[in-house]
């Protein structure tokens, strides 16, 4: 399972890159805005920063809407550097977007797929990535992670290539949920990849080799 960090925050994703399990970010427009990232030139300068970051895949996100502003914006975007993934919404004019940029070799990442039909049609158009948001479907009382198991049937039953990129990921569980499910790849803030840290008995018994050590080694 690739890891990828749901952030524009350049600490958090060193901090994540330092653990060496990270594969790479996914941005959108709402978490550059959180960072300030603001105007065409900051925005193209903070994603040349985090590919010299990081080692894997970097998801852009395009901001029109008409398939020849996103072919336009796209190309600018896969441009910048090879570790770029073009962004795309989960409507019609993206996936005629999705489908020539798949035809022309460049990585791509359909976003914001709230269905099995969706995933289904970014995986006819070559998508690299589907993008299927759990928590936000969990926010309507839909299980968002069986979306995700629908999702993995179905493109098994097809040998589709796309991978299947659980999003929208609110906490630790959802990771190891979506792990066990069988998503290719996560991508989520960087508390809930910290969270798979922590268990109080490794805590206990470290402490506890640390103190008998200390008892005969005095
Ligand atoms: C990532 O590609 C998505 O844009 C992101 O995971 C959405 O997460 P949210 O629902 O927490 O905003």
């Amino acid at each position: 399972m690739k890891f990828f960090i749901d952030t524009a925050n350049l600490d958090q994703i060193k901090e994540a890159q330092d653990l060496g399990i990270l594969n790479g970010v996914t941005t959108n427009p709402s978490l550059m805005a959180k960072e300030g990232i603001t105007g065409k030139a900051n925005i193209i300068n903070h994603y040349k920063t985090i590919c010299d970051i990081v080692e894997g895949d970097v998801s852009a996100e395009v901001i029109a809407t008409d398939m020849e502003g996103m072919i336009r914006e796209g190309e600018e975007l896969a441009a910048l550097h090879d570790q770029i993934v073009i962004k795309l919404p989960m409507i019609r004019d993206g996936i005629k977007a999705c489908s020539y940029f798949s035809k022309k070799g460049v990585k791509t990442n359909v976003t914001l797929v709230f269905s099995p039909g969706q995933a289904i049609l970014a995986a006819k158009a070559g998508a690299t990535y589907v993008s299927p948001f759990i928590g936000r479907l969990d926010d309507v009382s839909t299980d968002g992670l069986n979306l995700i198991a629908e999702i993995r049937s179905i493109y098994d039953n097809y040998n589709f290539k796309t991978q299947i990129l659980a999003a929208s990921i609110r906490h630790t569980m959802h990771i190891i949920d979506c792990a066990k499910i069988g998503a290719d790849v996560m991508t989520g803030p960087l508390n809930s990849i910290m969270g798979l840290l922590k268990h109080p008995l490794t805590d206990i018994g470290l402490e506890k080799f640390l103190a008998d050590y200390a008892k005969g080694n005095q």
